[in-house]
Formats: structure tokens, sequence, C-alpha cells
């Protein structure tokens, strides 16, 4: 056998011995380059020293050598494969630049953190957070509060019958009388929950909503104290700057009663057509007043002792004005597009 056919028995067996441990495409240009490299690669050497053999030589040793030399090349192409499949792959998992994936955990529903920040403020001032029951009775949803049965006052709150005792409460107000049947004053709560009307929806109205009741009761409490507690809370809620007025109203358990607007926080009174107030520049979140004296009477406090007010304020429809959301459908619907915006920590 030549010399040249001894060489390249030698060179398969380095290039079998460098193959085997190719992982990365890298390691494939280098075994290419120890082969083919323009002046020092093997192959390339091979075929220069071709070049000096005698012409009796030349022909089988110029066959061996191109035999060689294809076989090399297909095994590099194969190598390439292989490493090709394997890298983009691990290229990923290595590359620490990239942002990580953040799984969603979930958060607090719009309203519940409304209502919460609703919670925290009143909490600060000495409230407690009550509750009760979304079934009541008459008695507590209308008759203690003073609405005596058949009274035209009744048809404000469109009542969802359960039969002829019970219904779904239409406002927080009933917890009012269950709470001051178990405690005496002096009596400061307010009353997060769901309430239950006969609407049909719409964007401003749903079946079932939320409100938040606030009741106070003690010796000497006039209504300076209900415009200056409604004042604070409204300002920690929208800031220092907000208006607030209250205008003259009626509710069968308050007396005097008023409703109390927020100037529209959108167009501040100066767009004819705006969309949130319709132009008037303001925009109605509660109602609120005195404790009527017979409602005291109906829970055995007694009205010449004590005195006390109350307010209900629509969680959801203050929501909507705080947050510029056209649609309280949105708050219901479940779009996680929707409720995410909410919840950016
Ligand atoms: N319950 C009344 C309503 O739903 C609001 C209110 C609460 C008014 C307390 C006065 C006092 O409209």
């Amino acid at each position: 056998m030549s010399i040249l056919e001894n060489k390249i028995r030698e060179y398969r067996h380095l290039f079998e011995e460098h193959s085997s441990k190719i992982k990365e495409k890298r390691e494939v240009e280098e075994l290419r380059q120890l082969f083919f490299g323009r002046k020092k690669g093997l192959l390339t050497l091979l075929f220069e020293e071709l070049k000096t053999l005698p012409p009796e030589e030349k022909k089988a040793a110029g066959r061996a050598l191109n035999e060689f030399k294809e076989e090399i090349q297909q095994q590099l192409v194969q190598l390439e494969l292989k490493a090709k499949t394997v890298r983009p792959q691990e290229k990923i998992a290595e590359d620490l630049t990239l942002p990580g994936w953040k799984p969603y955990w979930g958060a607090p529903h719009p309203l519940t953190l409304f209502q919460l920040a609703i919670e925290k403020i009143f909490v600060s001032m000495g409230f407690t957070v009550e509750d009760g029951p979304e079934i009541e009775t008459d008695y507590y949803n209308f008759e203690a509060l003073n609405f005596p049965p058949h009274h035209p006052a009744r048809d404000s709150w469109d009542t969802l019958y359960i039969n002829d005792k019970l219904l779904l409460r239409t406002h927080t107000s009933p917890v009012q009388i269950r709470v001051m049947e178990k405690k005496k004053p002096p009596i400061r709560i307010i009353i997060p929950g769901k309430v239950f009307r006969r609407e049909t929806a719409d964007p401003t109205h749903l079946p079932m909503f939320y409100q938040v009741e606030g009741l106070v009761v003690d010796r000497g409490i006039t209504f300076a104290h209900l415009k200056g507690t409604l004042e604070y809370f409204i300002k920690a809620l929208f800031g220092e700057k907000i208006k607030l007025r209250f205008r003259p109203s009626f509710f069968p358990f308050t007396e005097p009663s008023a409703e109390v607007d927020i100037e529209c926080i959108v167009c501040h009174g100066q767009d004819p057509a705006c969309r949130v107030c319709g132009g008037s520049g303001w925009k109605e979140i509660l109602g609120a007043g005195m404790v009527d004296p017979q409602v005291f009477k109906n829970v055995n406090i007694d009205p010449e002792k004590y005195s006390g007010w109350a307010f209900g304020l629509g969680i959801d429809r203050t929501a909507m004005f705080a947050y510029q959301i056209p649609e309280i459908r949105y708050f219901y619907e479940n779009d996680l597009r929707f409720l995410r915006q909410f919840n950016r920590k």
C-alpha cells in the first residue's frame, strides 16, 4: 500500500475520533478546518502530495483520495445537521438575557379592591365593618326602616321577591336595623355588600350591584358630623381638590335627607356633552341623612338621648366614575384583559 493510502487510513481514524466527540456546530467547523483548511488542512496537504507522485501511482492514489474527500464531506454534512438540531434549544435555555415567563397568579377583583380602599378609610376613622344577609324579610328591608306596608316610597326600590315574606335586599340599610337591635350606642359601622333590584341591564344598571352603608349613633351626633365625615372620606378617595355638594332629598328612614354629588372629574363641568356627567358637572354617588326617630324607636334606642346619621353609597357607580369606566357590565364579564388592568404590581 502506498504511503498516501496509509495516511488516508490514519486520517480516517483521526476523523472518527474527532467526530464522535462533537456536540456543537462550532466543533464541526473546527473539524472541517482541520481537514480542508486552505494551507494546513490535512486533505489539502494530501492533494499537494498527490501532485508529487510518479504517474503510475497517481491514478489509483487520486481515486482513493477523492473517495476519502467525498466521504469526509458527507460526514461533515451529517455532523452539521445533528449539531444544528440540538443547538437552537440549547441557545434559548442558555440566553439569560431573555425575559422570563411570569405566571399570572390571579388578584382581587377591581370592585373588591375599591371596596377595600373604602373600608380602609373608614377603619382609619374608627369604624368597624359589619355584614348582613342578602335574603331579607320585608320587615328589615322596609318596615323597620319606616316604610309602612304598601307605601308608595317602596316603589323606588324595584324589589325582587322570593315569596310573600322573603326578598333579595334592595339596599344595605336593613343591616342598620340588625346591628342596632344587637348593639347599643355608640355605634360606628360600615356595611359593604351586594344588593338586588329588578333592573334591566344597561351601561349603568344591573340587577345586582354593591353598596356600602354607613351608620353612626351616639349622643349629640349632628348633620355637621355627617358632612365632615363624608367630606373627609370623599377627599381621601378622590383627592383633596374634589368638590362635593349636598342636595335635599327624601328617604323614609332619614330626616332630613340628602343626596351627595361629586364634581365630574372628567369635564369639571366644562363640557356640556360630557359622557360621564351628561353635562351637569356633577355625579350623584350616595344618599344620606339623620336617622329618623321612628327608626330608633323600632330598635328600642331612645331618640331623645341619641341621634345618628346614615349613608348608602353605590360602590360600582363610584368605581366606574373613579376609573372612568363607561360600562358597569365590564365588572361582571370576567374579561381578563379588563380585570388585569387593575392589578399591576
Ligand atoms: N338605602 C338608600 C338607597 O339604597 C341609601 C341611603 C342609606 C339613604 C342610608 C339614607 C341613609 O338608596
